[in-house]
């Protein structure tokens, strides 16, 4: 933990400064990515997820406090927000705000024409991108962005974004209102821009089964503030925690605090559906043999 990509020290955002809908919506938030880390941001409604990852590509700029991310300080007077733009990917909550183009392979093909690259790489960048979001280029490039279901929107906006080629990406819960296959679908493709293709992504998520699956790290958000961080075994494992926060848990981890309130000896921390398996098999005696 020594080479962060991304820094942010005591940021603070007030919303509407100086009008009667004045409203501060960070106060004071620091955390630190890693290159190559997987970070959740969890936390109730209101809880500043969305505008503190508004400052992760400049849709926001810091009104107190510091963004650095890749070298790039974001308070910097000749700040170059197209060089942020291509160096963070920010995938907003809702798919129909990033769609312009009316033909899915124009919307994905946008950016890297707009960057003035040779056409060839354009295709070939649009073709790379929707193949990791599971697109196929011949067959989806002439359709009608209006026309798509809402999962296929999410993955045309994902790869607009990808086809920038971002060293970082940020999702707004990024599987909100995806049927169970497509969000399994959609994450797997995270999980290997993340692990395969280095790519440092940080997302917000309500689905704690996605955070416990996907996240190496997890910050916890409650009233414009940081209020806890570290490992998703540590955070589930914490009952004082996901209560004081009204934390969501996984199934499993609920069946093993439950299991654990009665008197078992099960390790709640063990979230992932083999291991609270084995836990429970641990306890039943015909298991045991
Ligand atoms: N454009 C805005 N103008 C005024 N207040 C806002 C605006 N956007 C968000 N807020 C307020 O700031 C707080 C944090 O919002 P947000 O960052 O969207 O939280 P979250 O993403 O965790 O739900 C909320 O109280 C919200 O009502
Ligand atoms: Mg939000």
């Amino acid at each position: 933990m020594s080479n962060p990509i991304l820094t942010v020290e005591n940021l603070e955002h007030v919303y509407m400064k100086g009008t009667p809908l004045e409203h501060q919506a960070l106060f004071g938030v620091s955390l630190q990515v890693e290159r190559g880390e997987c970070i959740a941001i969890i936390g109730h409604s209101g809880s500043g997820k969305s505008t503190l990852i508004q400052h992760f590509n400049g849709l926001q700029l810091p009104q107190a406090g510091r963004v650095v991310i890749d070298g790039i300080d974001l308070s910097e007077k000749k700040l170059d927000v197209k060089a942020l733009r291509r160096l963070v990917g920010l995938v907003f909550q809702n798919p129909e705000d990033q769609i312009f183009e009316k033909l899915v392979g124009d919307d994905i093909a946008y950016g890297p024409l707009k960057m003035g690259l040779p056409i060839k790489e354009v295709i070939e960048r649009a073709k790379w991108a929707m193949d990791i979001v599971g697109l196929d280029f011949d067959e989806m490039k002439d359709r009608a962005t209006f026309a798509l279901s809402g999962g296929q929107k999410r993955k045309v906006a994902l790869a607009g974004i990808l086809s920038l080629r971002p060293k970082i990406i940020v999702l707004d819960e990024p599987t909100a209102g995806l049927d169970p296959y497509s969000r399994n679908e959609l994450l797997e493709r995270i999980k290997r821009l993340n692990k395969d293709e280095g790519v440092t992504v940080i997302f917000v998520s309500h689905n704690m089964e996605e955070v416990a699956h996907l996240a190496d790290r997890v910050y916890v958000m409650a009233e414009g503030n940081i209020v806890h961080s570290g490992a998703p075994r540590e955070i589930f494992g914490n009952r004082e925690i996901l209560t004081a926060y009204h934390i969501g848990m996984p199934e499993t981890v609920e069946i093993l605090h439950s299991l654990r309130e009665l008197g078992y000896p099960v390790d709640p921390s063990a979230y992932e559906v083999d291991e609270a398996a084995r836990e429970i098999l641990s306890i039943l005696p015909a298991a045991r043999g």
